[in-house]
């Protein structure tokens, strides 16, 4: 009788720990799975350098550096490379003075002519690796300043995702994506956003993740 006690409680005691030990197993191996699920796959960035924006490129002209300082934010949020539209004939603070009758930027609004202004290149390195671009400009009279139609229509955006963004004094983006748009013909262009002369990192963050 004592014997078959003993017996029956060694039984018990296995049991107890056979079913300790597999809720250990169970437990660890679900704790290992969310520490994976965590971590990076550096596979994966490998082949995503922009995360969910591909590889990126944002393009930018600026006059007095506002909308340099928007593309920077972006580039530093998204990892993207940065390419600056630069004129052969780079604007003065005279040229871009609106209030001066006759100074440059006048005469180039007065006369749409003179608005095919010559870049010192429209090349972007590497831009057939491009899956986005983000190009910017400020607005001037309403519309995207000029210097960047020449970029838009010496480049194909066949294949692109074009994402438009500027900065102004108060003016929306209006219509100045559409019109550039419109002068390539090619790319998938989406709605773009209009920052003030004064954004801060958090407002590109902000605008980036909405997208
Ligand atoms: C020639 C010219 C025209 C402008 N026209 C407008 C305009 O129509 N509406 C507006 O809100 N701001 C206008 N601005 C202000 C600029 O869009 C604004 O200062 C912008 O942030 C400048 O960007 P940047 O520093 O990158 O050149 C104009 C500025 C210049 C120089």
């Amino acid at each position: 009788m004592r014997a078959r006690i003993k017996s029956t409680t060694i039984w018990i005691a296995a049991i107890a720990m056979a079913a300790a030990l597999m809720l250990c197993l169970t437990a660890c191996a679900s704790s290992s799975n969310s520490t994976a699920a965590a971590e990076p796959d550096p596979q994966e960035d490998a082949t995503q350098p922009n995360g969910e924006f591909g590889n990126a490129v944002v393009v930018y002209f600026t006059g007095t550096g506002n909308t340099e300082k928007v593309a920077a934010y972006i580039a530093e949020d998204t990892g993207a490379s940065t390419f600056q539209i630069t004129p052969e004939d780079p604007y003065t603070m005279e040229d871009l003075d609106w209030t001066t009758d006759g100074s440059r930027v006048n005469r180039e609004h007065d006369d749409e002519s003179l608005r095919n202004v010559p870049l010192t290149t429209t090349e972007v390195p590497g831009w057939d690796s491009y899956d986005t671009v983000f190009i910017g400009y400020p607005i001037w009279w309403s519309i995207a300043a000029w210097p960047v139609d020449s970029f838009v229509s010496a480049n194909d955006f066949t294949g692109k995702t074009v994402i438009p963004f500027c900065t102004s004094t108060s003016s929306s983006i209006g219509e100045s994506g559409e019109l550039l748009a419109e002068l390539t013909g090619t790319g998938d262009w989406l709605e773009g956003h209009r920052f003030s002369q004064i954004a801060t990192a958090e407002d590109v963050s902000q605008w980036l993740e909405s997208l």
